[in-house]
């Protein structure tokens, strides 16, 4: 039975009230993302840098998910076939809505990682400067966060995924940032389908072979109901 990949970005949290990165007012027009989501900016100036995930940790954990991760969850449990989310985003969302074994490839802002000795744990709501470790007791705390110049999480298995992908969906997603934008180009070598969910054309829009265009809790779901109910009962 088929197996379904899905990459997910900012936009399918937008309307949860999450702000996205490169859209009108996004956070990187208000934040220099050179200073705020890089391990430079996080050695210059730490207490910036744990200011800004402090802010967008108490946002995200008091953010609801929307009919689009609901209805993703819904896709897992219904569909016969494997359904895999891999998500650019380090909200908690989507498990939220139900979703299980969601792969976080750049990381979680509810995640603390230890700079020093690599030990992770869950973030307290607000990280101090120096946040000391609980395994190593050094001050290497830092949000377990994929910054600028790092390496994304669970590649592996990521590409694995897409190797045996009969269908890839990519929802809310600029396709500005790789190796997420680059997935869609794994999917077209492999000539299976790609679908797009946006509210606007994405920088890879070229390679997708179909596109719903409209806010994700409308373009989702439809898209969901179309697997779970074909005769459109
Ligand atoms: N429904 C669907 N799509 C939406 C909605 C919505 N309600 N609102 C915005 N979008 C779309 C925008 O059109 C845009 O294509 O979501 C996309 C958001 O793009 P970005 O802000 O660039 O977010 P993303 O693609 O997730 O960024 C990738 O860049 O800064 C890094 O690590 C950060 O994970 C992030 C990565």
């Amino acid at each position: 039975m088929e197996k379904i990949v899905i990459l997910t970005g900012a936009g399918i949290s937008a309307e949860s009230g999450l702000g996205t990165f490169r859209d009108k007012d996004g956070l990187w027009t208000k934040y220099p993302l050179e200073d705020v989501a890089t391990p430079e900016g996080f050695a210059r100036n730490p207490a910036l840098v744990q200011d800004f995930y402090n802010l967008r940790r108490v946002g995200a954990a008091a953010a609801k998910p929307n009919p689009a991760h609901i209805a993703l969850a819904r896709l897992q449990t219904g569909w016969p076939g494997e359904v895999v989310i891999v998500t650019q985003n380090v909200d908690g969302l989507h498990e939220a809505g139900g979703a299980t074994g969601v792969i976080h490839m750049h990381g979680e802002i509810a995640g603390a990682l230890c700079a020093f000795c690599g030990h992770r744990w869950r973030a307290p709501d607000e990280m101090q400067v120096a946040e000391p470790c609980p395994a190593c007791a050094g001050p290497g705390g830092r949000p377990d966060v994929v910054w600028f110049g790092e390496i994304p999480y669970h590649m592996d298995t990521i590409l694995r995924h897409l190797g045996e992908a009969d269908l890839f969906a990519a929802i809310g997603t600029s396709g500005q940032v790789y190796p997420a934008a680059g997935f869609v180009q794994e999917a077209a070598a492999r000539g299976i389908p790609r679908v797009e969910m946006n509210l606007d054309p994405s920088e890879t829009s070229p390679v997708f072979t179909e596109h719903r265009i409209g806010p994700a809790s409308e373009t989702v779901p439809a898209w969901v109901a179309e697997f779970l109910n074909p005769a459109g009962g």
